[in-house]
């Protein structure tokens, strides 16, 4: 159902002499009047804005994917070819192939973009909110592909658009994106052995307002909140009694068209028509909401007037079922001879839309238009069909009609984001039984089908908050700024050159590029420590010490504005056990983050992997009780209660001296505190490490990172990922695994055999108790990191009294800031190793002589 974009300019004056409002007014006797001159000015001024005006997209990328050069269609429209500027394509395995007897309607599908792995566009845009994206696929002749039999799926990040698609002849699709962030993706996703491919591609602002925030509901009756969070589908746009309009001549470059092919009984309904000038925009309808020649055709009653029949006039719209549909009406009096003599009903799917409506009393005028938003829910769509129906009002005299100019269908996205296929565009799928043994099958979450406790579960998707993409489009690779004023440093490379190092303002120091060029000899490749989305990670030397430089990608030119509220944000935080920001280089519109480097690099390569000295046990420990002060930081501290949202192995940092670090707030939001008692989101956060009840109920509290870091913790016991699929069912996950051996009371039996014989038995339990209380099913049973802290460090002080009074422990004696390091442990300090007998006098210690013991434990440790 869709159309050529061509975006026309139609400029057309509205002379003030064709504005039927000024006739009512007396004339030169209140002429002299100063209220009248100002009503007089007032009425200029909305007749002029009432007129048909154009409407220029901010942004608008019209992309010849196989092209190599631009194409300029005979409408006057020009495409870039997608290897200029203005598209960013990533894709690894890409193809260019053209046709040139190709029968598509213009040039543009001539040629297309072939993909065999994912690829991605991205866009820049100036704007924010509603967007175009028109896709054009003609799967035309090559030697290489059958494009006809490619298979495929397209995502932008906030909805999947086709999900297994094909095209075997020409295809256009139309969609409509509140787009949040101002980056832009557009990517493309081949099945297995298959391939992706298409022809065109437009990215385009749409107005603002052509879809507000609120609908009405078809059924029950009542307000639909949010549909700018909602994304959209074109399925069919109607001129309802008139001919089809191409794009050219619709200043959004839509296409409308006729409705004979929807009317069901023919003979019930007449055209009428209008000239297209006498049609006038009232203030509250915008021009661009429908051409004037929508408003100036109808379908009214045949015979109306006539015989006094009541009947209703029938369009049926095939669609396809389990999506919600937007449907827009459009009406405009250009049948009545005068005010209130139209009065009808509007019917959708049976259920009454519109009763007794009353046009000449919402418009006040004659040849005014007006349109009506009615949301109909996937339950009301019963037989693939939408069903518009319209007839008169019952009312006791005078004539009986009723009319209809224009007709949108709209599919909306379901409740995974989709629109089309059950998966959203974070993978997450829709939840396949009915309620109470509904299942939710998160993306791996469906393929492993072991997560713990998803079972029975109702799945809520709330709304996402305003601004929770551009959000994660900077703080993905942003770090918590440290401004410097810890001990930490004492013994670390730091100390000495803090003092030129930092600066003093909230903001760390500002580096000027030719100083981080400097640092990172001009970014040299072999510098190059890690690659993600946002640009590469350097290594770089600032005074004697290393730091690591990330530079946001170039390519994306976007908001130094909001690089700038981030890094302010996250200045907040000041932890030694959070990695510290150094500074910030944003001149030419760089996007440069300078931080500490973190020698020792991520815990998970010391826990398995990586064939690294295995950490002791006391070394695991310290760093876990070090995390959990982060975190425990990040909850409660000065900050401001930030969720840390992706707590994992890989994103708690060790540096030099085994000081372990939270890393990475890529998806930190701010926590409870700011908004309302919990920070509602899509699903992000990594697999295998999210709580259960972030699933249930789309909600984001402090207890999500707290399950997130009960995994971690089975991870540091048993060194082993979260998540390993090549295991067998019972034991690809972790959390739900190591429980089960635990309350068989076996864990013992699946710790890290490297701890085994060194590890003493009371400190495995209170650390194996924190890691269960961390994953209960609900997050109010959960422990606070506060609590976890407590145990953790209760566990450390029995693995160290137990040492101290048995076998003394020579690579410790002193506080836990001097970490040894993992070949030290090895090397030096030899831990008992398996089959060593463990210390008597703590074997049987249950929590109540705990207590005792640990105030005793406490000056053996000097805490
Ligand atoms: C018009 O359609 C509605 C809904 O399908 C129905 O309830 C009503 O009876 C119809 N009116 C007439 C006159 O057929």
């Amino acid at each position: 159902m869709m159309m050529d974009n061509n975006i026309k300019k139609p400029v057309i004056i509205h002379t003030l002499h064709s504005s039927s409002l000024i006739s009512p007014f007396p004339s030169s006797s209140m002429a002299s009047f100063i209220p009248f001159l100002f009503s007089l000015i007032l009425i200029f001024t909305i007749s002029i804005s009432a007129a048909p005006i154009s409407f220029n997209p901010k942004d608008s990328f019209y992309i010849a994917c196989g092209s190599n050069q631009k194409i300029t269609t005979p409408d006057g429209k020009t495409y870039q070819s997608d290897q200029d500027a203005h598209g960013f394509l990533a894709a690894e395995d890409k193809y260019l192939v053209s046709d040139p007897n190709a029968n598509g309607p213009s040039r543009i599908y001539n040629s297309a973009r072939v993909f065999l792995k994912d690829a991605t566009y991205t866009f820049t845009l100036q704007d924010s909110g509603w967007h175009w994206v028109r896709l054009h696929f003609l799967p035309i002749k090559t030697d290489i592909f059958k494009l006809e039999t490619a298979n495929f799926n397209v995502f932008t990040d906030e909805a999947t658009l086709l999900h297994s698609f094909s095209a075997n002849n020409l295809t256009k699709k139309e969609y409509l994106i509140h787009v949040k962030s101002q980056r832009f993706n557009i990517k493309f996703e081949p099945q297995k052995n298959s391939a992706a491919f298409i022809n065109a591609l437009e990215v385009s602002t749409a107005p603002e307002k052509l879809i507000g925030e609120t609908g009405q509901k078809l059924y029950p009756v009542g307000q639909f909140d949010g549909l700018n969070q909602k994304s959209f589908q074109t399925v069919y746009r109607i001129n309802v009694g008139g001919d089809l309009i191409t794009s050219e001549n619709d200043t959004l470059g839509r296409m409308w068209v006729p409705d004979e092919e929807y009317l069901k009984t023919k003979n019930m309904a007449k055209n009428m028509n209008v000239q297209t000038n006498v049609i006038k925009y009232p203030e509250l309808v915008p021009s661009y909401m429908a051409p004037q020649k929508v408003y100036a055709t109808a379908a009214e009653m045949a015979d109306s007037n006539t015989i006094q029949q009541i009947f209703n006039i029938t369009w049926e719209f095939g669609v396809e079922k389990s999506y919600p549909y937007f449907v827009r009406l459009h009406f405009c009096d250009i049948v009545s001879k005068a005010l209130n003599e139209l009065y009808f009903n509007v019917y959708i799917n049976g259920k009454s839309a519109i009763s007794g409506f009353d046009l000449s009393s919402i418009t006040g005028n004659l040849a005014t238009p007006n349109y009506q938003d009615i949301v109909v829910d996937s339950s009301l769509i019963d037989q693939d069909k939408i069903v518009v129906q319209i007839g008169p009002a019952q009312v006791e005299s005078g004539p009986k009609n009723a009319i209809l100019n224009g007709v949108e269908v709209f599919k909306m996205n379901n409740i995974v984001g989709s629109l089309d296929g059950e998966f959203g565009p974070d993978g997450k799928a829709i939840p396949q039984e009915g309620h109470k043994k509904m299942v939710a099958a998160v993306g791996f979450a469906m393929m492993f089908g072991a997560f713990v406790g998803l079972g029975a579960m109702v799945v809520k998707w709330h709304k996402r908050p305003q601004d929770w993409q551009r959000r994660n489009s900077f703080s993905s690779w942003l770090l918590p700024l440290h401004v410097g004023d810890s001990a930490i440093f004492g013994k670390s490379n730091y100390g000495s050159h803090r003092s030129s190092v930092f600066s003093t303002g909230g903001f760390g120091r500002r580096f000027t590029f030719e100083e981080i060029k400097e640092c990172t000899k001009n970014f040299e490749a072999s510098g190059i420590i890690g690659v993600g989305g946002f640009g590469n990670v350097y290594i770089g030397t600032l005074d004697g010490t290393q730091v690591a430089v990330k530079r946001g990608n170039p390519q994306s030119e976007q908001g130094i504005n909001e690089f700038m509220t981030e890094i302010q944000m996250l200045s907040k935080l000041r932890h030694k056990h959070l990695v510290s920001l150094i500074g910030y280089c944003d001149e030419n519109n760089e996007m440069i983050l300078v931080y500490e480097f973190m020698s020792n690099g991520p815990l998970r390569d010391h826990l398995y992997g990586k064939n690294m000295a295995p950490l002791s046990w006391k070394q695991r420990l310290e760093i876990s009780i070090g995390a959990a002060r982060g975190l425990h930081y990040l909850h409660t501290g000065s900050a401001q209660g930030i969720i840390h949202r992706d707590v994992k192995t890989t994103n708690i940092l060790l540096d030099d001296n085994f000081i372990a670090k939270m890393a990475d707030f890529g998806l930190s939001k701010d926590g409870p505190g700011q908004q309302a008692d919990h920070v509602s989101t899509a699903v992000k956060g990594s697999f295998g490490y999210l709580d259960p009840e972030y699933f249930r109920k789309q909600q984001l509290t402090d207890k999500s990172d707290v399950y997130s870091f009960g995994v971690v913790l089975l991870e540091v016991l048993c060194a082993r990922p979260a998540i390993n699929p090549a295991l067998t069912r019972e034991q690809v996950n972790l959390a739900e695994f190591a429980m089960n051996w635990k309350r068989k009371g076996m864990l013992d039996k699946i710790i890290d055999p490297v701890l085994v014989g060194s590890i003493n038995p009371e400190s495995m339990k209170k650390f194996a108790e924190a890691a269960e209380k961390c994953l209960a099913e609900y997050g109010s049973d959960r422990p606070t990191m506060g609590d976890v802290l407590w145990n953790l460090e209760y566990a450390l002080q029995l693995q160290e009294a137990s040492v101290q009074g048995k076998t003394k422990d020579i690579s410790t004696p002193g506080t836990n800031s001097t970490a040894t390091s993992p070949t030290a442990a090895v090397e030096s300090a030899p831990q008992p190793r398996p089959n060593a007998i463990i210390p008597e006098q703590t074997q049987g210690l249950d929590d109540k002589s705990g207590t005792a013991l640990l105030a005793q434990f406490s000056n053996l440790s000097g805490r």
